[in-house]
């Protein structure tokens, strides 16, 4: 088994980071392949933590290339911040390599994303403001600056004045801001483009000799399939495909190349932002759920939104995105709980729908259909072996994998790597 997507199945958050870091122990590459510093991804190697936006999480490992590839938002500033700070902790990443056909995130894509959002009123999405959007907007407008113009001094300069022209015409009169000078900008990413030059690199032959060559691949998701473009719920979601499909757009991989697909499964649900969120609980277990999970956004440190596991949600990603096995996570979260639930089907006057409804006003009247389950009461935080869990524990985790028709791969009870407990036997 040689190339494994991380794909997350609820709405962010549920440990890809995690996960990533314990299989990169065996994997050669790691590659993001979509979104950008809108992502938060926690490790937690030997005590420390490291919280991760653009660079891959297999960063801890000595030898293992990081591939930043082209459909990623790249952010030049944060990308050498994120890479300072880890050089500054010990960590090499000089093993990395970026894409030259990725998006550049600018100074007005940044701008334009939290003066928008705040604009829509009532109406937000609630982004990380980071110009992820309007980063993809410009691709698809196709006047999108690419790390391989950044890398050509005059190419840069004529499409950034040009860009500048457009924008600072948008920032006055739709976005009530000041202009960007020009001279600045050039400057300020003239300086990026040095330090960056030598990680960029055509990655799409550097990734298919790789697998060629048999190598262990790991493709790590950022956000997730109710965060997707198109199969999230839109217009609450972000603006780039987390499902699995997406590695082969956005790594320049093809479909028949990907081997095996891990979907995370936070053991409960977690939100952030705006959007429909049906086994949301806005009272005392979801006020439990927040406390006992910390549930605060890595980027933002927005509280989480939080309610229970919603298997509707975990079936349309294992559907969408071809899901093997399922990572759960978190699962000691919900130690302390005498009553689990898991919803196993939406409900809408009175008939049970197949799937995740297209439309927000069906969303916001389904009715989830919930099975409960006993707790188990106990610190599940220390056991290393499936069978040593509690009774309870495993008659959750079965039940989540009968509903959801996914096999059980990995057990996550805590954020180290230690509290990995891997059932399936066939993942690297
Ligand atoms: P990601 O965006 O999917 O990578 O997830 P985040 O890193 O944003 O959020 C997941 C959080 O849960 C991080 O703080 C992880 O360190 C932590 N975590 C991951 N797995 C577990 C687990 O099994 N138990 C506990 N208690 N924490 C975990
Ligand atoms: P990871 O990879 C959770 C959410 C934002 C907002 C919406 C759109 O850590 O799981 P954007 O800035 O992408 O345009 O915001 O998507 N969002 C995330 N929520 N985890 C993430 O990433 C997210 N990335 C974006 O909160 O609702
Ligand atoms: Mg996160």
């Amino acid at each position: 088994m040689s190339t494994i997507v991380i794909t997350g199945t609820q709405w962010g958050d549920e440990g890809k980071g995690k996960i990533v870091d314990y299989l990169a122990s065996k994997a050669d590459t790691v590659v993001r392949f979509q979104g950008g510093c809108n992502a938060g991804h926690t490790v937690v190697a030997d005590g420390e933590e490291y919280k991760l936006r653009l660079l891959p999480s297999g960063i801890l490992y000595k030898g293992t290339l990081n591939i930043i590839a082209n459909g990623v938002a790249f952010d030049p500033e944060v990308c050498l911040q994120e890479m300072d700070a880890m050089t500054a902790r010990g960590i090499d990443t000089s093993n990395t390599r970026i894409s030259d056909r990725a998006h550049v995130v600018m100074p007005y894509h940044r701008l334009m994303d939290g003066i928008g959002d705040a604009q829509r009123g009532a109406d937000k999405i609630g982004t990380t403001g980071r110009g992820i959007g309007p980063c993809y907007m410009d691709r698809d407008d196709r006047i999108g600056i690419r790390v391989c113009d950044l890398m050509e001094k005059d190419e840069f300069a004529k499409k950034l004045k040009r860009n500048l022209d457009i924008k600072n015409g948008e920032l006055a009169a739709v976005y009530h801001h000041e202009p960007l000078e020009y001279e600045e900008v050039l400057k300020e990413y003239q300086g990026y483009a040095e330090r960056l030059r030598p990680l960029v690199t055509d990655t799409i032959p550097l990734l298919n000799e790789e697998i060629a060559a048999g190598h262990k691949i790991l493709f790590e998701g950022a956000q997730a399939t109710m965060l997707d473009i198109d199969y999230g719920t839109y217009p609450y979601v972000t603006a780039s495909h987390p499902v699995s499909g997406g590695v082969t757009v956005g790594a320049g991989v093809a479909p028949k190349k990907i081997d095996k697909v891990v979907g995370i499964v936070k053991a409960y649900c977690t939100r952030v932002g705006e959007g429909p969120f049906p086994t949301e609980q806005l009272n005392a277990i979801g006020e439990k759920l927040r406390e006992a999970g910390h549930e605060f956004g890595t980027v933002t440190g927005r509280p989480r939104r939080t309610g229970w596991l919603d298997a509707v949600v975990v079936r349309h990603a294992g559907l969408l995105s071809g899901i093997d096995y399922m990572a759960v996570t978190r699962l000691d979260i919900l130690d302390g709980f005498d009553e689990i639930k898991i919803c196993t089907g939406y409900k809408h006057k009175g008939q049970l729908l197949k799937g995740v409804p297209a439309s927000l006003n069906v969303l916001a009247e389904v009715e989830p259909v919930y099975e409960t389950f006993s707790g188990w009461k106990t610190d599940i935080s220390g056991i290393r072996s499936y069978d040593d869990l509690p009774e309870n524990a495993r008659k959750y985790l079965e039940r989540m994998a009968e509903i959801t028709g996914i096999a059980l791969g990995i057990v996550s009870v805590g954020p180290s790597r230690e509290q990995t407990i891997v059932l399936a036997k066939d993942l690297f």
